[in-house]
């Protein structure tokens, strides 16, 4: 069921800004490709490079933090960390059946073995969030029927029913506002950033022992005003956060630039109930919004629009990482298949559709499971997120 796409009108995904400290270049092209035959103008924009300051080393403060305007709670305060449960016994605690006491059960009998789940799985509890392999949704939001811009086949609360724990999508701000918006509003506009959000807030609050990431995409990361600011941050997907009451489960980490070993477990982050992480691929701003960490800090990716069946387990973004540090970070593999196809001598890809059984098993030539494995035995980490995408078949 779930997977593949369209991911011509995915090329977009993941735009930012350069929020990189650095006088680094970065190239970025785009040309606008009109399919002849159908009605879709494709807009293809390549991905801005993103490299790493040369200050960058994993478990630094990369920002400075200040307490936001909005009163975002400061990081390293233990009065609000979620670390502040980390020295209880999560597994006997997250079996207590009323989580809303399970942060104060000093007194609370000790029990024989953990079998609530975490994520589904019992082990999970004790692993980190580093730690653990989850399935992501690509572009998540993008399910309107019979449009050629959606990419998954079923909603966000069904994706997550599904066992999607990843989400992720591309953002627009329009009027004022953000809206979830694939390629161009025009094309599909699935509503404001915030309406998603509050379904997501629905989900999570009926399933008290899950945690979710969400990966915001921030289309317009290269807007700026005449001073060269920019104009379209993590500030603005804040008030989305807030306003629709995910504010009360983000998890506040306690650096910019977390390592694998600096994350919780899920069983600390569900019995904090602070278990929604949240990462913006640019234009963060960890200064007014700590808790929404740049992606490529923390998260590293296998190259975006593969065309190889046997999608090798690469660094792609940030470029220049030695895989002595990509194994101290998190990663996203991009498990989706593209065909390359020439038209009017440019050229442009798209989904893969034929294979899309095979891009999604479990196991065989070019699966999701094969490049899990993969991956795992080259990074030793076992991590973040495989992206799916929705079978539009
Ligand atoms: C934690 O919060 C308290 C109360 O707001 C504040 O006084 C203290 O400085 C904070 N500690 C850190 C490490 O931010
Ligand atoms: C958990 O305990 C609190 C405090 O006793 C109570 O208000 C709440 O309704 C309980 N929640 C559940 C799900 O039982
Ligand atoms: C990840 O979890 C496995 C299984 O519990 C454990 O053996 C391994 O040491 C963990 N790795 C890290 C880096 O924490
Ligand atoms: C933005 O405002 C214009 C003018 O009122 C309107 O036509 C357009 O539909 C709005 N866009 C979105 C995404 O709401
Ligand atoms: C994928 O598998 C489903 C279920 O067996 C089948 O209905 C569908 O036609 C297959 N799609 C392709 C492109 O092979």
């Amino acid at each position: 069921m779930i997977i593949s796409l369209l991911w011509v009108a995915g090329l977009t995904a993941g735009q930012s800004s350069s929020p990189i400290p650095s006088s680094q270049p970065r190239s970025q092209s785009s040309s606008v490709v009109t399919l002849s035959g159908s009605q879709i103008t494709l807009t293809r924009d390549y991905l801005p490079d993103v490299t790493l300051p040369s200050f960058f080393q994993g478990s630094t403060i990369a920002t400075s933090f200040r307490p936001s305007p909005s009163g975002s709670i400061r990081p390293g305060n233990s009065t609000t960390s979620s670390r502040a449960s980390a020295t209880e016994d999560p597994v006997t605690n997250i079996g207590a059946d009323n989580t809303s006491t399970a942060t104060t059960t000093k007194t609370a009998p000790a029990r024989p073995s953990n079998t609530q789940a975490c994520n589904n799985y019992p082990e999970f509890c004790t692993r980190k969030y580093s730690n653990i392999t989850e399935v992501a949704a690509h572009n998540s939001p993008f399910t309107r029927q019979n449009n050629a811009a959606r990419n998954q086949e079923y909603p966000v609360t069904q994706q997550l029913d599904d066992g999607i724990r990843v989400l992720q999508a591309q953002a627009h701000y329009v009027n004022g506002s953000l809206y979830f918006c694939h390629t161009s509003c025009d094309l599909l506009n699935e509503g404001p950033v915030e309406d998603y959000l509050r379904q997501v807030v629905a989900w999570i609050k009926t399933h008290p022992f899950d945690v979710v990431t969400i990966l915001f995409g921030n289309y317009n990361w290269a807007d700026k005003d005449s001073d060269g600011n920019s104009l379209v941050t993590s500030v603005d997907f804040d008030v989305a956060v807030r306003s629709s009451g995910l504010i009360d489960y983000i998890y506040q980490p306690p650096n910019t630039a977390m390592t694998i070993d600096d994350w919780p477990t899920l069983g600390e982050m569900i019995l904090s109930q602070k278990r929604v992480v949240t990462f913006i691929d640019y234009g963060f701003d960890t200064i007014n919004v700590p808790y929404m960490l740049w992606q490529y800090y923390n998260v590293w990716e296998t190259p975006f629009s593969p065309t190889d069946i046997d999608f090798p387990c690469t660094i792609g973004r940030p470029e220049g990482i030695s895989d002595e540090q990509a194994k101290k970070m998190m990663y996203v593999a991009n498990h989706n298949l593209n065909a390359e196809i020439a038209i009017g001598g440019t050229s442009l890809l798209v989904p893969n559709l034929a294979q899309i059984n095979q891009t999604n098993a479990v196991s065989g030539r070019g699966s999701l499971g094969l490049m899990a494995m993969e991956c795992a035995g080259k990074f030793l980490v076992h991590t973040l997120v495989y992206v799916r995408q929705s079978n539009r078949c």
